[in-house]
């Protein structure tokens, strides 16, 4: 929700906490700060708006040299994207930053209040500082050990004390945050690809753990400040990878490396003579299955569910994550859990999944991010290889998770007996590349929607779950109101909203289902809304009277035609975004990943 960076080392602390915070400016970016540990104590500046306001502010107001500081990228939780609410706050010695949220915040600021303690912002991340100042008596580990026991919810601190002006210090409950070892240099961040323009070397803070960081080393400590000796982790990408190249944004580079990222995330589990062997149940076992995630997650849940059903023929329900709780769901022996995130710490998601093993089911992680609080909560972990995702609207990490939940469904047929075809996984890739092929056809799409005030998203069978997810990708990147429709729904009431020139994106992928898709686009066109078919090559003839234009995806992928068909419209809405001048990568009132309920 919020990006950390922090910094000890022999270099211009200023200028490398500004380039950690660009990094994890997808992070979330209403506003920023930065504070140094110089020889006159502690200074900071912060600003409402991006990084680059901050960094604009640092020129004309720069900080005094100094080898040590901390700095921060907010995603508003508790009061307004403010200078006065930004990060860092301070009290007396102590200078904190802060991710996550407090549950306890009002309580412990009422006391605050009573103790005679003045709250400069609303933030709950002050309240946090105040009780360091107060628990500190000289010794920062023994302090952040006792205020964290005070602390309800989830957070991820770096902070300064002002008469260790040769240290940083670290705590994370339910919030990410690694260490990485440089030479000489030791870096903070609350994800790995901040790290890796730095150092390979990094250690993710386990639950409750805390860190000092010197500039000849980092020391761990556990919730009880016993010291602990782990071994760093090398991170396996460059930073290139991290790096947006040639590309104008992000999404455009990573809406071309999802043909890879599903090659990738299929060849890691079709070793051998079945996919996931020894990491999943023979599907035999499996009575029911519950899919779990948030937005794009879920919505890849839903592209799962159907061929969990059709092809495994296993009971599968779907939950919004952040509702599941409230459902009572009813989970018995045989439901199997499958929690699918990008970030693995998205924080309905988590708190699903742990309810499920609260409830004593066996759980099953699928995540992008390896080390993530996902990953370490699941039973077992099925990881997708799409690689670091920046681009708040995911798009290659969702198309892997619809890969990897279709070669699950298929295992579990094998194991049934229950599927007579072999699925096309092995043309997945290519297929995508043909549809990366019709980027300019998208584009026109895309310039057509930009500006309209409503756009419907209409399918019926396996392509409404993918209109679900191209309404989502157009509304959070252009801010364009669209709604999906299950094509044969729309007659029940919202028919109503078409009138001449409301365009209608339809998708037929499914033969069987054409020729009643094909009398649901003739409905709108009555109503006088322009049809925009994208329509797999397989599907045969539709009459030219049904849609006023069209695009052509592969054909031949059958219940995995879901793919080729969202990622036609992720470039769609990408382009309707261009065309708009939004900013792409970080559209207003976003941020990558949600560690907040
Ligand atoms: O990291 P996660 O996959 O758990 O994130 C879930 C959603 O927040 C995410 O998919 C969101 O809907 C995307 N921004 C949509 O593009």
């Amino acid at each position: 929700m919020c990006g950390i960076f922090g910094y000890n080392g022999g270099k211009e602390a200023s200028s490398i906490l500004l380039g950690g915070l660009y990094r994890l400016e997808y992070r979330g970016y209403d506003s920023a700060g930065v504070a140094i540990l110089s020889e006159t104590g502690v200074h900071r500046s912060r600003v409402a708006g991006r990084v680059e306001a901050l960094e604009a502010h640092l020129k004309t107001h720069p900080l005094p040299p100094a080898g040590v500081g901390i700095a921060h990228t907010r995603w508003a939780t508790h009061g307004a994207p403010t200078e006065r609410n930004a990060h860092p706050h301070v009290s007396g010695r102590v200078t904190v930053v802060h991710n996550g949220i407090l549950e306890n915040y009002d309580r412990l600021k009422q006391e605050l209040e009573a103790a005679g303690r003045v709250l400069e912002s609303e933030t709950d991340t002050e309240v946090i500082a105040h009780l360091l100042d107060l628990a500190y008596t000289g010794d920062p580990i023994d302090a952040i050990r006792q205020v964290s026991e005070r602390l309800q919810g989830s957070y991820a601190l770096a902070l300064l004390f002002a008469d260790h002006p040769d240290r940083v210090y670290a705590v994370r409950v339910g919030s990410p945050l690694l260490v990485g070892y440089g030479d000489g240099e030791s870096f903070l961040a609350s994800d790995r690809t901040a790290l890796l323009p730095h150092t390979r070397r990094y250690t993710p803070l386990g639950e409750g753990e805390m860190a000092i960081l010197a500039r000849d080393g980092i020391s761990l400590f556990d919730r009880a400040g016993q010291p602990i000796q782990r071994e760093p982790l090398i991170a396996t990408e460059g930073a290139d990878a991290v790096e947006k190249g040639p590309y104008p944004h992000f999404m455009a580079k990573e809406m071309d490396e999802l043909p890879t990222a599903v090659r990738q995330t299929l060849a890691a589990y079709l070793h051998g003579a079945r996919p996931f062997e020894g990491q999943l149940p023979d599907g035999r076992q499996v009575k029911e299955l519950v899919l779990l995630g948030c937005g794009s997650a879920m919505h890849a849940c839903l592209c799962g569910q159907r061929m969990l059903e059709r092809w495994a023929r296993i009971p599968t329900r779907v939950y919004v994550a952040s509702e599941f709780r409230y459902c009572d769901p009813l989970l018995s022996e045989g439901t199997w859990a499958v929690a699918v995130s990008q970030s693995g710490e998205t924080a309905d998601t988590l708190a699903a999944l742990r309810l499920c093993k609260e409830r004593g089911i066996p759980t099953v992680g699928v995540v992008n991010v390896a080390t993530s609080s996902l990953s370490t909560l699941a039973d077992q972990v099925l990881y997708t290889r799409a690689g670091p995702e920046i681009a708040v609207a995911t798009t290659k990490a969702y198309g892997a998770q619809v890969a990897l939940l279709g070669l699950m469904a298929y295992r579990f047929a094998r194991d049934r007996g229950c599927l007579a075809e072999d699925a096309p996984f092995s043309a997945l890739p290519e297929a995508l590349e043909q549809v990366t092929a019709t980027d300019g056809a998208c584009a026109e799409i895309g310039q057509r929607l930009a500006g309209c005030p409503n756009v419907f998203f209409i399918g019926r069978g396996r392509d409404y779950p993918v209109c679900v997810e191209g309404a989502l990708k157009l509304k959070e990147i252009s801010y364009l109101h669209s709604e999906a429709y299950a094509a044969g729904e729309l007659k029940h009431g919202t028919i109503a909203l078409l009138h001449s020139g409301v365009p209608v994106v339809a998708l037929i992928t499914d033969p069987c289902l054409r020729d009643k898709t094909v009398s649901n686009l003739k409905e709108c066109r009555a109503r006088g809304a322009e049809v925009i078919l994208l329509c797999g090559e397989d599907v045969g003839e539709v009459p030219a009277d049904a849609y006023d234009s069209r695009l052509t995806l592969p054909g031949g992928m059958g219940e995995l035609s879901v793919l080729p068909a969202a990622a036609a419209l992720q470039r769609i809405a990408y382009h309707a975004a261009c065309y708009m001048g939004r900013d792409v990568d970080k559209p207003r009132n976003l941020a990558k990943s949600v560690t907040v309920e």
